[in-house]
């Protein structure tokens, strides 16, 4: 090339925070911090206007109505579907299946795919770092076809052991369920590693993206794996909305979970005859506001840019990280080298519950717990952590704030 490609401008975080009317706020007296992103992500405006857009002039319910509210309530839907395809860029809508959100996602995979083709000693391979929804569904999978579920282990640093994974693939592995991203730990899993390898033995791939999708730009196709799933209220979108992204091969071949409207061509009382996809897997009245308003918030992801929304959070956790390895008492939980942006720690002699009620009296918002990945946790001989998620919203004085007051409250119980 003969001249450089124009660089992508920094973030201009002030202007874009001014998107978000909850961050106005003071809580406790202080201006909010919000940094427990990983649970939930906040709405900007375009979201909650596009939600009350929908509402104020196109509600009526989907794919039956002949009249005018119905047909823009319909578009609406639909053109949101497409609106997924391509953010995540499936072949084609018929891969994109609304759910209410990761979890519901994963359980549908478990049902209408795992249950039926696993035999009695068939095995389901999983990682210690998994989220309960990425545990549990495929445990209740397992007690009722007798199938068994295997844990890739992880070390230390809370990274994947790729070599023990391989040797667990086997000839009854039936299926491989990861996450991308340990919403935990924030260790990246090297996805397409364990596509590739699974594929070559001849084993599907379910990813779930809860903790990736707000982070990095996705690829179905690139990525080939044959499931993702993910959640709308991660993703800057509403919550009670997610996707399932689904191989079409994989989805044709797989039987409705549950039943009841929109997923029939018709009905008598001596059979049903099931709709296409992806309505297949969408019984009953969809979220439609909730699918208007992920579409308006993948336009403001897009819009912001998430190379650059990479970059920003890759500065707020590196920032974080050594300011809050400074702290004396604090330990780190989960320092994989690949890393989404935001860090578990515990702080010795005070119990991360402490820590969270310190903090939320100095306005600043993290998650404590076990954060719904027990195993992930417990490995690390704790039984919780404090968790600071960052978005692309946060800046570096609020990680300064998060810092002053892990002090205090770690002064406080000196
Ligand atoms: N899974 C969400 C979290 O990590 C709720 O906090």
């Amino acid at each position: 090339m003969s001249a450089a490609a124009p660089l992508a401008p920094p973030l201009d975080v002030e202007r874009l925070r001014a998107d978000f009317p909850i961050l106005r706020q003071k809580v406790n007296g202080r201006p909010l911090v919000y940094l427990d992103n990983g649970a939930s992500s906040q709405r900007p405006l375009a979201v909650i206007d596009a939600e009350r857009n929908y509402a104020e002039t196109m509600h009526a319910n989907v794919h039956r109505g002949v009249h005018t509210l119905s047909q823009r309530a319909t578009d609406a839907f639909e053109a949101a579907r497409e609106r997924v395809r391509h953010f995540i860029n499936a072949r084609s809508v018929r891969e994109v299946v609304f759910t209410k959100g990761t979890t519901e996602s994963i359980n549908l995979v478990a049902h209408s795919f795992l249950r039926p083709r696993v035999q009695p000693g068939d095995e389901v391979l999983i990682s210690w770092l998994e989220h309960h929804a990425n545990i549990v569904p495929w445990q209740m999978a397992c007690e009722a076809t007798g199938a068994v579920l295997k844990v890739t282990p992880i070390d230390r640093r809370g990274e994947l052991d790729l070599d023990a994974f391989q040797s667990l693939l086997s000839d009854r592995t039936r299926l491989v369920a990861m996450t991308h991203v340990s919403n935990a730990l924030g260790t990246v899993l090297p996805v397409r590693q364990i596509v590739a390898l699974a594929h070559a033995r001849g084993v599907p791939v379910l990813l779930d993206g809860a903790q990736a999708v707000p982070h990095f730009a996705l690829d179905m196709q690139a990525l080939d794996c044959d499931f993702y799933a993910f959640s709308g209220h991660k993703l800057y979108g509403p919550d009670g909305i997610g996707v399932l992204y689904g191989r079409e091969r994989l989805l044709d071949a797989m039987p409705p979970w549950q039943g009841g409207g929109d997923m029939i061509l018709s009905v008598s009382f001596s059979g049903t005859t099931y709709n296409q996809l992806p309505f297949k897997f969408e019984a009953g009245t969809p979220h439609m506001s909730g699918a208007v308003g992920l579409a308006a918030a993948i336009d403001y992801v897009d819009a912001v840019g998430l190379e650059r929304i990479a970059a920003w959070e890759r500065t707020l956790l590196e920032y974080a990280t050594e300011r809050l390895t400074a702290i004396e008492g604090l330990t780190i939980i989960g320092t994989a080298r690949d890393k989404a942006s935001l860090v578990s720690f515990v702080l010795d002699g005070v119990h991360p519950h402490d820590i969270g009620t310190i903090l939320d009296q100095a306005g600043v918002a993290i998650r404590t717990g076990h954060h719904c990945a027990m195993p992930a946790i417990e490995f690390f001989g704790v039984p919780a952590t404090a968790r600071a998620s960052f978005a692309f919203y946060n800046t570096r004085d609020e990680v300064d704030r998060l810092v002053a007051a892990v002090t205090a409250a770690r002064d406080m119980f000196r």
